[in-house]
């Protein structure tokens, strides 16, 4: 379970010292969800749960007449997406929480999001509220994981070490809305329409360079899922199990490179 409180604390703070990692492990689901999106010319883009900010300033770029703000509820990703977006005149950055974030003179035909939307504590609500500040004929489009299953860089550890599956498999976190029928019904409860789902396969990169494997441990050790375990371990478990990774990451090595399957949806509504 990740909650807005982690976020707006540690979790926020290492993402936000690690976004061109994550960026990069994201890049083949990011090229994805930007040509679902399509064309924003002349259009209000609130990107939720922006991050620092990658999504928010590519629609910005592509879209030099669009006016894209990108919400994030920690300060430290804000920041950061505020510093890369600094030459942009068409790129804002707001510190909210994007459940109940009440803008003035703006009002969103397109709703986007890298996977920013799974971590509401009340995801009706929020998505109930984001449909009520939207302009009408609004879409939404945002990527979320499917399965932990299909999502072997964040589960592998988990099951060498034979650890016990979330109590709560729909609890704030990134596979909160790998459900497909759990998440039609949350949209659809809070108003939206016409709800679609699209598989997405894409190579998460975790390693890169001379050492491809010692850097994807570098990732695993900092983000995601496994740096929680690995902090939990004492100190020869953690070794032990720093071992079995470097291991599963040569397997995935290829050349200078190190990628492993990932499985998203990329999901849309309409107003
Ligand atoms: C997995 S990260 C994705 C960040 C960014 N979209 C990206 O692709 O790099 C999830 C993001 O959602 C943000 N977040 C979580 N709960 C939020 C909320 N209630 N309102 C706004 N942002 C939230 C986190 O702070 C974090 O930046």
């Amino acid at each position: 379970m990740t909650t807005g409180s982690d976020w707006q604390a540690q979790v926020g703070r290492t993402w936000a010292e690690n976004y061109r990692l994550t960026d990069r492990s994201f890049a083949g689901l990011t090229e994805r969800l930007l040509a679902r999106i399509g064309g924003c010319e002349g259009q209000s883009v609130l990107d939720i749960g922006c991050g620092a900010g990658e999504l928010s300033l590519a629609v910005a770029r592509g879209n030099p007449a669009a006016s894209v703000v990108g919400v994030d509820v920690s300060a430290d990703l804000v920041e950061a997406a505020r510093q890369r977006g600094g030459a942009l005149a068409n790129v804002s950055f707001e510190l909210a929480d994007a459940g109940s974030w009440s803008p003035t003179g703006f009002r969103p035909d397109r709703l986007i999001s890298r996977h920013g939307v799974m971590f509401f504590d009340a995801p009706r609500g929020a998505f109930a509220h984001l449909r009520a500040i939207s302009a009408p004929g609004a879409e939404l489009v945002f990527s979320c994981f499917r399965s932990p299953r299909l999502n072997p860089w964040a589960t592998q550890l988990a099951s060498l070490l034979e650890l016990p599956p979330a109590a709560d498999p729909y609890a704030p976190g990134p596979f909160a809305f790998a459900e497909q029928d759990h998440v039609t019904a949350i949209l659809t409860d809070a108003g939206w329409r016409d709800v679609t789902h699209t598989e997405v396969d894409f190579a998460y990169v975790a390693g890169m360079g001379e050492d491809p494997v010692d850097d994807a441990l570098n990732l695993f050790t900092r983000i995601g899922p496994a740096a929680p375990v690995l902090r939990s371990l004492d100190a020869g478990r953690r070794d032990q199990a720093l071992g079995w990774m470097r291991d599963w990451l040569g397997q995935h090595r290829s050349g200078d490179l190190v990628a492993l399957p990932a499985a998203a949806w990329i999901v849309t509504a309409a107003h």
